[in-house]
């Protein structure tokens, strides 16, 4: 059994990564934790939880973390514009039933991380403000870490938010710099292999032909990603971003990884956010990331169809 703890800002994508976590029957979640991003945090808390109510969860809880980067504001614009003025925008999905827990989700990291018997996996899928602030409180956690799997960058191909920077590393440029020198084996999903695995209007009605809950209202949510998808980059498609991050634990065939040294822009306004990777070595210094190259997509597109017609079952 995969122990993981999901760091999210639901979201599309991060919606979609939590039910392939809670329908695989080879992935325990120890909790998920939300943080600000896509939107507001008292939204991606919100979601997170009517996600879980959604696949009969209940037994997960939900911590709210950071509600803004360790040194700046929160960037307002995309989230809202992609995802909706709430985060989760499109089908109506019912308000949760499950309580936001008191403790706050940096403290619930640390905890979880020192009181398990092992090693866990941590798969943010935002901007990396809760994960840099508990490596901050407590550096000692990261022994307690198996492997950091991050959605966020891009390397060979442009970024979303700038042309050099992806949204997730741009939002909090300064927490995905501590993240990236934790010493930690991370695994970091970029945009050169989640926009070359997107789902498209047949897959979307193929999902929605499956006729359960968990596919409709998948396929519900797609319908709004790709018209806003449509709007905002003139391109009708579903990069499910922050899904291939869990994939990869259900399949290490599905994405192909390059072992570099990698590091984050904090200083030039130009390149806010940029994921640099030494692929030349000319630094010289220690590789600290696989960073994502290439992706199975029909193994990915197969993967969300078969395990969204599944159910939740507690691992509790
Ligand atoms: O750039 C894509 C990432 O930013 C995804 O995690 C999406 O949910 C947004 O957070
Ligand atoms: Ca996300």
């Amino acid at each position: 059994m995969k122990k993981v703890i999901i760091d999210c800002d639901p979201g599309h994508d991060d919606a979609i990564a939590l039910l392939l976590a809670l329908h695989s029957e080879e992935i325990q979640v120890l909790g998920v934790t939300t943080v600000a991003g896509n939107s507001e945090l008292e939204n991606t808390r919100r979601n997170a939880r009517k996600i879980l109510d959604y696949a009969g969860a209940t037994d997960i809880d939900v911590y709210s973390g950071c509600e803004r980067p360790l040194m700046r504001d929160l960037y307002r614009l995309t989230g809202a514009i992609i995802h909706g003025e709430d985060g989760l925008g499109g089908p109506h999905i019912p308000d949760p039933v499950i309580p936001i827990k008191d403790e706050h989700a940096v403290d619930f990291i640390i905890r979880t991380l020192k009181e398990s018997d092992s090693k866990a996996i941590l798969i943010p899928t935002g901007p990396l403000t809760n994960i840099a602030t508990a490596f901050i409180k407590a550096p000692e956690i990261k022994e307690k870490v198996e492997k950091i799997i991050i959605m966020g960058g891009a390397v060979w191909d442009p970024g979303n938010i700038t042309s050099a920077a992806e949204f997730n590393i741009y939002v909090d440029p300064e927490a995905a710099k501590i993240v990236f020198a934790s010493g930690c084996e991370t695994y970091l999903v970029t945009l050169d292999v989640t926009m070359k695995a997107e789902f498209f209007e047949d897959d979307i009605e193929e999902l929605r032909a499956q006729g359960d809950k968990i596919s409709v209202i998948v396929a519900e949510l797609l319908d709004f990603f790709a018209n806003t998808h449509l709007e905002h980059f003139g391109v009708k498609s579903c990069p499910i971003h922050d899904a291939l991050c869990v994939g990869i634990l259900l399949d290490e065939d599905l994405i192909g990884f390059e072992h570099t040294y990698l590091d984050v822009s904090v200083n030039d306004p130009l390149t806010l956010g940029e994921t640099v990777a030494d692929l030349w070595d000319i630094t010289g210094k220690d590789k600290n990331c696989y960073v994502s190259k290439t992706v199975d997509r029909d193994k990915f597109v197969d993967m969300i169809k078969t395990y969204m017609k599944k159910t939740y079952k507690s691992k509790k």
